[in-house]
């Protein structure tokens, strides 16, 4: 039986048309002896009929199909009776009157309707246990079809631009300057390991050392890390590097994309000319380095207002060179004790002792701690954040970083709250792109007492900064870009070092990193950079992030086809597993773990 139209196609001009459909039954409704049943495809549902008067033994098979089952039919195209039509159904003015079925496959009784609202109601690890129902949902098999879509816009958008996709090696060298890695054992290099990509970087920028230019490519990458909402072991990067490009270069280039992607597949016109932010502004106002602009409720520092109070701890923290700061809750001195403990576990899981607050009711400063603070604090307070009467003002004294960390968590946190109250919306279609610049190249890292790439090793300084390198590496601003969409981190990268002296430089003298050391792990990078490198400069954009906001689902795990859990599994095939003796032997491994 060949198909002649998917379940969403016939319409009321193909009344009288013999037609072949193919699908899965979606329901099966018996009205007075009438056997009606919903096919479903890809693509959407048709009804259909048997009437048992005129077809018994076809309308008794009908009425025992069960749902899911897989089947083809033939048929003629009818019109719906006046009442029952279906004006919510593409279809909805016709249905086929079944002359014949084939039943390639009869379906157990799935564990959850294949529907929208009611699958997303079911528990997410059923969900993925058995995700080739799941993915038989209309919606997740939108969400497929949008990724297809922004892929093929993507690779347009490049091709258009005279870039060159080369796929590069996932089997890679351990390199443990990024994040935690995933090690493949050699079986024909005993007791040597691969490790799986983190990212293209280095093959990447050894693309430009070989002259290709412009390069991108739609890369999986791996990264054993602990996962969340928005992170995957693995994941997909839409990776780009550019010879002779210059940061203003890649800021065109990254917004021509965006506005190419969002015309593409939300047909949105959005703006060139991406507002950028300093990473310190960004930090000082919104607390995080990938600020949602899209409401207010800034951060205000009040570490000079507090220098000399009367409250110990305020004091105290601004004389060890931390800092005094402050985020106010419009209207939310009424929050509920249970919303306080959530907004203090929030506070306490940044590095938070407490949270402090003040709340304003009755014309009253009302706190524990406001009995510490003198008329010209609280004036500077109310004064600087506006403070009105249903307000709560929420502070943190730590170290700077620490301190905005804090502050722009409590920030989401009231912005939450402010909408469950429906005194803050935000339309779905507000898209707040901003590039995040002036990182820091380094940070110190108390745990390990030196200095790490902010970003990664390759990150070229800001030319002007170059001479501090030596005397006051912290100071020394590096050429990255962060691209923030709505609060999300989207992408990041940077203009690359490509001489390979200021390279060796960074590793050895700044990153301490001891010579052979680093000749074992970049020795080769090293190299390639004596024969002519060019400037070079490059970003990788977060692909299931970008694909997440197009769609509007709040997990990444909702825009991948089989992603894994939060402790990294796979519930479908049941993965990872034990290896077997012989298979450890041969690649000459032994494990501690337990059984
Ligand atoms: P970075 O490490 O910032 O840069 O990664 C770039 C982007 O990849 C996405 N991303 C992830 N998405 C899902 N799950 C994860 N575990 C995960 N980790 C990162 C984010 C992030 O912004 N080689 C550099 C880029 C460059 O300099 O060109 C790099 O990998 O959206
Ligand atoms: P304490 O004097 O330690 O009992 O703290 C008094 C108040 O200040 C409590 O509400 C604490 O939650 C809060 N608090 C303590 N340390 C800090 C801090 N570093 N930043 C903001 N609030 C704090």
């Amino acid at each position: 039986m060949k198909r002649t139209h998917h379940c969403a196609q016939l319409r009321s001009s193909d009344i009288g048309s013999e037609v072949n459909l193919a699908g899965w039954v979606d329901s099966v409704r018996d009205h007075g002896g009438i056997l009606f049943v919903d096919l479903r495809d890809r693509e959407g549902v048709t009804q259909l009929m048997a009437d048992p008067h005129a077809n018994s033994e076809l309308a008794d098979r009908m009425a025992h199909l069960k749902t899911e089952s897989v089947l083809s039919v033939s048929g003629k195209v009818v019109a719906r009776p006046e009442d029952t039509l279906n004006p919510n159904l593409k279809t909805g003015d016709i249905e086929v009157e079944a002359d014949e079925i084939e039943i390639f496959n009869v379906s157990d009784t799935p564990p959850f309707p294949i529907e929208d609202e009611a699958g997303d109601r079911v528990n997410e690890e059923r969900r993925l246990t058995y995700r080739y129902l799941d993915l038989r949902r209309p919606k997740m098999q939108r969400i497929l079809r949008l990724r297809h879509r922004t892929n093929r816009s993507i690779r347009d958008y490049f091709d258009n631009n005279d870039f060159t996709e080369v796929e590069t090696p996932l089997l890679f060298k351990s390199t443990p300057e990024g994040a935690r890695e995933f090690l493949v054992p050699s079986r024909t290099n005993p007791g040597q390991f691969y490790a799986l990509v983190q990212s293209p970087q280095q093959y990447k920028q050894i693309l430009m050392v070989a002259g290709i230019e412009r390069y991108y490519q739609i890369a999986r990458c791996f990264r054993d890390e602990d996962l969340r909402a928005d992170r995957q072991p693995e994941f997909t990067q839409l990776d780009i590097e550019v010879s002779f490009i210059d940061r203003e270069g890649m800021y065109a280039l990254m917004e021509g994309l965006c506005r190419k992607i969002w015309k593409d597949i939300l047909d949105l016109e959005i703006p060139m000319g991406f507002p950028r932010m300093l990473y310190a502004d960004a930090m000082n106002r919104f607390g995080v380095d990938k600020p949602d602009t899209r409401f207010g409720l800034e951060i205000k520092d009040f570490t000079d207002t507090f220098r000399d109070s009367e409250f110990k701890v305020f004091k105290s923290t601004i004389a060890s060179g931390g800092v005094v700061k402050a985020v106010k809750g419009d209207g939310l001195a009424e929050v509920t004790q249970g919303e306080m403990t959530r907004l203090t576990d929030a506070a306490i899981s940044m590095g938070a002792k407490g949270l402090a607050f003040i709340k304003v009711e009755g014309a009253e400063w009302k706190s524990p701690i406001v009995k510490f603070f003198s008329e010209e604090e609280k004036a500077a307070l109310t004064e600087r954040l506006g403070v009105e009467e249903g307000d709560i003002i929420f502070f943190a004294a730590a170290p700077w970083e620490k301190a905005c960390a804090i502050l722009g968590r409590i920030r989401l946190e009231c912005a939450e709250l402010l909408k469950t109250r429906g005194r803050l919306e935000i339309p779905a279609d507000r898209y707040d792109f901003l590039w995040v610049v002036d990182f820091p190249l380094m940070s110190f890292d108390e745990e390990q007492n030196r200095f790490v790439a902010t970003h990664h090793p390759f990150t070229a300084p800001v030319i002007e900064d170059l001479s501090l390198l030596d005397s006051d590496p912290k100071a020394v601003r590096g050429q990255h870009y962060d691209l923030v969409l709505n609060g999300v981190e989207l992408g990041g990268g940077s203009i690359r070092i490509h001489q390979p002296d200021l390279q060796k430089k960074v590793f050895e003298d700044v990153l301490d990193i001891p010579a052979e050391v680093v000749e074992q792990r970049f020795g080769y990078m090293l190299r390639a950079f004596h024969y002519g490198a060019p400037p070079h400069g490059g970003i990788a954009v977060g692909l299931d992030r970008l694909v997440s906001i197009l769609t509007g689902t709040p997990s990444i795990r909702d825009v991948i086809a089989f992603p894994k859990t939060q402790k990294g599994q796979c519930l479908m095939s049941q993965s990872p597993t034990p290896a077997t003796e012989k298979q450890l032997r041969d690649l000459h491994i032994a494990t501690l773990a337990e059984e």
